[in-house]
């Protein structure tokens, strides 16, 4: 029987447990791991590589520590991109650069990448090579997506399908990264797990601008990150670049002064009023919500190609449906 992601959370925090790499000293390099990690957080992406294995009928036993390691690997990404997005809250607490130092939060990072690959590394014998390719691809591909990010904050035109090429990279290739590493660990062949893949980057996408609308329109208390950051960073989001793209052009350009130049200090609450007014003249609230169900759909279109293989396993690829579903609705 198929594990649901609440099974496959209890699973990956009982192995979490019984890890001793968190501990050692020096405390400084070792608390602020164990800290983010205490956290909690949704698991995504370790419950997506799980759920790939289940798919393709793999003993998700073997799958666990590389599953884990890819949350290590995440949770090092979100010491460094709190970092570049000056982000003082994560999972509703201190982010680890606001509660230590930047030094702190690069270099806990630092460790917590080659954690992740130790980790990552305990895939079965046979697997391990194509295991480790798949992991140095997403870890790549998510470095690149997080210079776009930062380019785009100075760059001045940016066009949709050049942020739809910086969030693949920033966000979608580490979930499908993650599905494919779990097909593989299944022993899943490249025509098994590509369409898989292709779910993993629509999914992302999708994942990425609900992240982009939360960060302006969610609930500060259920999200866990300050609202209005991505504003007050100049982040070109997918909010900005569809309002930009609807507006007429008097404020069109007013909205461009805004993202012009850096937020002054304590600027942050009159900035992010204004760009919020001119987001509702265009209702880029709504439109950002058609694209997410768009791509969700398209998402469940890979699927659907799975579900005549042989090869998959049905009551996994229910699992793996719901999961989605999950993440539809998410208010964190
Ligand atoms: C945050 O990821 C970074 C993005 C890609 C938007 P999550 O929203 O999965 O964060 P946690 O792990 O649940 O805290
Ligand atoms: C997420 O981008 C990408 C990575 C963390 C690699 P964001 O900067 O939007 O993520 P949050 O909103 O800080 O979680
Ligand atoms: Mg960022
Ligand atoms: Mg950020
Ligand atoms: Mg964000």
């Amino acid at each position: 029987m198929a594990k649901d992601s609440k099974e496959l959370r209890q699973e990956l925090a009982r192995v979490m447990e019984q890890q001793s790499m968190f501990q050692g000293k020096p405390v400084n390099l070792y608390e602020p791991i164990r800290y983010i990690l205490s956290l909690g957080g949704k698991r995504v992406r370790p419950v997506l590589a799980l759920m790939a294995c289940q798919l393709f009928k793999g003993n998700i036993q073997e799958a666990l520590l590389p599953a884990l390691g890819l949350e290590v690997f995440h949770n090092f990404t979100l010491l460094h991109d709190d970092v570049m997005d000056k982000a003082d809250m994560r999972r509703g607490k201190p982010s680890v650069h606001a509660k230590w130092n930047a030094n702190v939060a690069i270099l806990s990072g630092d460790a917590m990448f080659a954690l992740a690959c130790r980790l990552v590394c305990q895939a079965p014998a046979g697997r391990k090579e194509a295991v480790l390719d798949a992991f140095n691809d997403l870890a790549i591909g998510v470095c690149e997506g997080q210079q776009y990010d930062m380019d785009f904050e100075t760059q001045e035109k940016v066009s949709m399908p050049e942020y739809m090429e910086m969030i693949r990279l920033k966000t979608a290739v580490l979930m499908a990264g993650g599905l494919k590493i779990g097909a593989l660990l299944a022993g899943a062949s490249e025509k098994e797990w590509a369409p898989l893949y292709e779910y993993g980057i629509k999914i992302g996408l999708a994942f990425q601008l609900q992240d982009d609308l939360l960060d302006l329109y969610g609930d500060e208390a259920k999200f866990g990150k300050k609202l209005g950051n991505d504003i007050r960073e100049n982040k070109k989001t997918y909010l900005y670049i569809k309002a930009l793209e609807l507006l007429d052009e008097v404020d069109a350009i007013a909205l461009e002064q805004e993202f012009a130049s850096p937020t002054l200090p304590f600027g942050d609450m009159a900035k992010i009023k204004k760009v919020k007014d001119l987001y509702e003249k265009v209702k880029v609230k709504e439109h950002c919500g058609k694209a997410i169900g768009k791509l969700f759909s398209e998402a469940e279109g890979a699927l659907d190609e799975l579900a005549a293989s042989p090869a998959v396993d049905a009551d996994a690829l229910s699992a793996l449906r719901a999961f989605g579903s999950e993440l539809l609705g998410r208010e964190a």
